[in-house]
């Protein structure tokens, strides 16, 4: 009997390939005849363009066409509705926000593209643009959420009676993906069939939005997005420069490439919202709740965007409450679209909340882990249904043997290690698993190869892996043999994108369905074929194992019969599609816990140490579910300590470089200590696995923040915590 991958440490299988640069990128594709685009933004935050000065750029060395307002490149606005990029660009003169695109120079090199867009001038008529959230009052609601208890005629009264009350207010600014590869789109036709290399979290509905901005046939389009460099939701949707790039590449008749640039990124593709929220509790005085409200005013563009709702999944899943009130709100502003940014909601929302207990447990005199756990919620507070599989409080308690929760000190400022203040704080984190359909083909080569292939793409994530471990799994074979195939919009239809952490708990069942189908076909192959030594058998009495057929004494490799019966591969699709009217809640848990260090006179922070218990449910692969769980921990780093975009008045970002926007080093980040449960989930699926990719980063900027109240007795509102906030 081989021995199951699941669960084990398994390398990428796509790691050789990356390591040494074989790994094709969007902007690694060189059909022949390729011409670059470069794009032209707007430097005003808001207004009309009277008129684009093109004559110098037109003449520039190399320069093959200029598009812009006044000449432009036809495209179509399918905006649909709420909660997307609702224009799109060159079709009228207005200018929605500082850095929209308002041109596209098309020239022989990237170089001589850059340069001649550097020659354009555009004179606007313009009008000061609303880039203020705090200036903003409150935002129109989108997602009023409350349960009362019966008596209860407003939460306010609760909120006010306390007997312990607690308001916390909370704001970051914007926040980017700034994923490693920046955007970029190669786009080819032939004759009418086009053809687009662009990072992709979703293949299979970003070529469809990008035949419709062209108008033609979705058929038409081809989609190929093999690797990525990170997605982090900045490559859910088909943005403008994709669709612009194969506009123009159709005008012209010729492979078009756009590459954006670092500071192009900041503004064309989307970014984390800048929001304010306020958690008001009210409890009694041993810390049980009373009473929750979760406000929230969150950026949304008047160019559209994605729209932030960041208490839904936080403070409506994670503590029991007799009352509770979610209201969050949209506040229209001139900026650059916002997107969904890993864990969107929840990595904003577990901040307001889980600094809203902490200082409840300062308040109480309540140690926050036993805050938490008499708090602790065993079915979904608003939904009323039970947690398909939770087992947090597990999380919290191994968490904190495995820390050294018990040497934490009670008083804020009270340790110290030399000129160092040591603190120790700690969170909750949560995340929804999503139940989506799932397609998945499985075929059997007459190599012995296997092939598993699904719509998905991989960001980084480990999904290749994934497939490839599913596969071994669900056939017993050796995971090298396993060819995962992904990231091609042509692949079998209906598989699930890569977001919502949704990738491997919604395919896993899909590769088991294929898989034991494909075994079917091989099996009625091997009794219907003349030409196979099993033909004229009674099916029931030939066996699949391990990769082999048997019947009595007579055993073949699926690969010699494939080959005996002159059929190079046979194949079957199997398809999931999960009731969405489940008895259970799904979500993913987890406890984390830090300790920093701020030194007493700089007022310099540093993280010393992390650690983190998780319970997902199965975990498919310990390698990549790992390296998910510290990247998720990291960016929690970054959120505390680091990341901010602060947007100017006239609508520039004051960060939109990676010079000035600040993300966590390797010497930023120690040794963070990781652990899972391990509880298969009875309810999710036959494979026990709930999605965890994001679950890392919800609530760890929390965790950082309460460590540092610890250390210094200083609460920090504002994200980021910097050291001038502390002195
Ligand atoms: Mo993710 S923010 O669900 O792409």
């Amino acid at each position: 009997m081989s021995v199951s991958p699941i669960g084990r440490e398994t390398a990428r299988v796509d790691g050789p390939l990356k390591v040494t640069g074989r790994a094709p990128y969007a902007a690694d594709y060189h059909p022949d005849g390729l011409v670059h685009g470069h794009l032209v933004l707007a430097t005003v935050g808001r207004g009309t363009l009277r008129a684009m000065d093109v004559t110098r750029a037109e003449a520039a060395p190399g320069v093959i066409a200029v598009y812009t307002p006044f000449q432009p490149v036809r495209l179509i606005n399918t905006f649909q509705g709420f909660g997307a990029e609702n224009y799109v660009p060159l079709q009228d003169t207005t200018v929605r926000f500082r850095g929209q695109i308002i041109g596209l120079v098309v020239a022989g090199t990237f170089e001589q593209a850059r340069d001649a867009a550097a020659l354009i001038t555009a004179d606007y008529a313009g009008t000061p643009p609303r880039t203020s959230l705090a200036d903003a009052g409150p935002g129109r609601s989108q997602d009023i959420v409350q349960v009362l208890a019966p008596g209860v005629a407003s939460i306010d009264d609760v909120l006010r009676a306390g007997p312990v009350t607690i308001t916390t207010t909370v704001t970051q600014p914007a926040q980017h993906h700034v994923a490693m590869e920046p955007h970029a789109t190669t786009a080819t036709w032939e004759d009418d069939q086009l053809t687009v290399y662009s990072g992709a979290q979703m293949p299979q509905r970003s070529a469809p939005a990008i035949a419709a901005g062209l108008g033609i046939d979705p058929a038409k389009v081809r989609l190929i997005c093999r690797y990525t460099g990170g997605g982090f939701g900045g490559r859910s949707p088909a943005w403008n420069e994709a669709k612009l790039c194969a506009a123009a590449a159709r005008a012209l008749g010729r492979p078009l490439k756009v590459v954006l640039s670092r500071e192009q990124v900041f503004t064309t593709v989307g970014h984390r919202p800048a929001v304010r929220q306020t958690v008001r509790l009210a409890a009694q005085a041993d810390g049980r709740l009373l009473a929750l409200a979760h406000d929230s005013d969150a950026e949304y563009p008047a160019a559209g965007g994605w729209p932030l709702i960041p208490a839904q999944h936080t403070s409506g899943v994670l503590y029991r409450t007799p009352n509770l009130r979610l209201d969050q709100r949209l506040v229209t502003l001139d900026t650059p679209s916002t997107w969904a940014m890993r864990a969107p909601g929840e990595a904003p929302g577990s901040f307001a909340l889980e600094t809203a207990l902490d200082e409840l447990a300062a308040r109480t005199g309540v140690d926050p882990v036993e805050l938490r756990l008499r708090n602790y919620a065993t079915q979904h507070p608003v939904e009323g249904r039970p947690f398909s599989s939770k087992h947090l409080d597990q999380c919290y308690r191994l968490g904190a043997t495995r820390f050294g929760w018990d040497r934490r000190p009670a008083r804020p400022r009270s340790r110290t290690d030399g000129d160092w203040l040591i603190g120790m704080g700690m969170s909750t984190a949560a995340y929804p698993t999503d139940r989506e359909a799932a397609t998945v083909r499985v075929r059997f080569h007459d190599n012995g190869r296997v092939s598993v292939a699904s719509g998905t793409s991989d960001l980084g994530t480990g999904a290749w892996t994934v497939l490839a471990v599913a596969g071994a799994d669900t056939l017993g074979l050796p995971v090298e043999v396993i060819v995962p195939e992904l990231g091609d919009s042509a692949l079998p239809p209906g598989g699930v994108g890569a977001v919502g952490s949704a990738v491997t708990a919604n395919t896993m069942p899909a590769v088991r369905a294929a898989g034991r189908a494909a075994i079917g076909t091989l099996l009625r192959a091997a009794v219907e074929n003349p030409r196979s030594p099993f033909h004229g058998l009674d099916p029931a009495d030939v066996s699949y194992r391990q990769g082999r057929l048997h019947s009595g004494r007579r055993s073949m490799g699926f690969d010699e019969l494939l080959r005996a019966i002159g059929t190079p591969a046979l194949d079957a699709i199997g398809a999931t599609d999960p009731a969405q009217d489940s008895p259970y809640a799904f979500h993913s848990f987890g406890a984390h816990f830090c300790e920093v260090r701020v030194h007493r006179l700089t007022a310099e922070i540093r993280v010393n140490r992390f650690t983190s218990v998780f319970d997902v449910g199965t975990v498919i692969n310990a390698r990549t579910a790992r390296s998910q769980f510290i990247g998720g921990i990291i960016w929690g780093i970054g959120h505390a300590l680091l990341e901010a975009d602060p947007i100017e008045p006239d609508g520039r970002y004051a960060a939109a470089t990676m010079a000035d926007y600040l993300v966590p080093v390797n010497a930023d980040i120690p040794d963070i200590d990781v652990h899972w449960l391990g509880y298969p989930d009875p309810h999710i699926s036959e494979s026990g696995a709930r999605g965890l990719g994001e679950l890392g980063t919800v609530a760890s900027a929390a965790a950082v923040g309460n460590a540092v109240y610890n250390a210094t007795g200083i609460r920090v509102h504002d994200l980021p915590i910097t050291l001038d906030k502390l002195l």
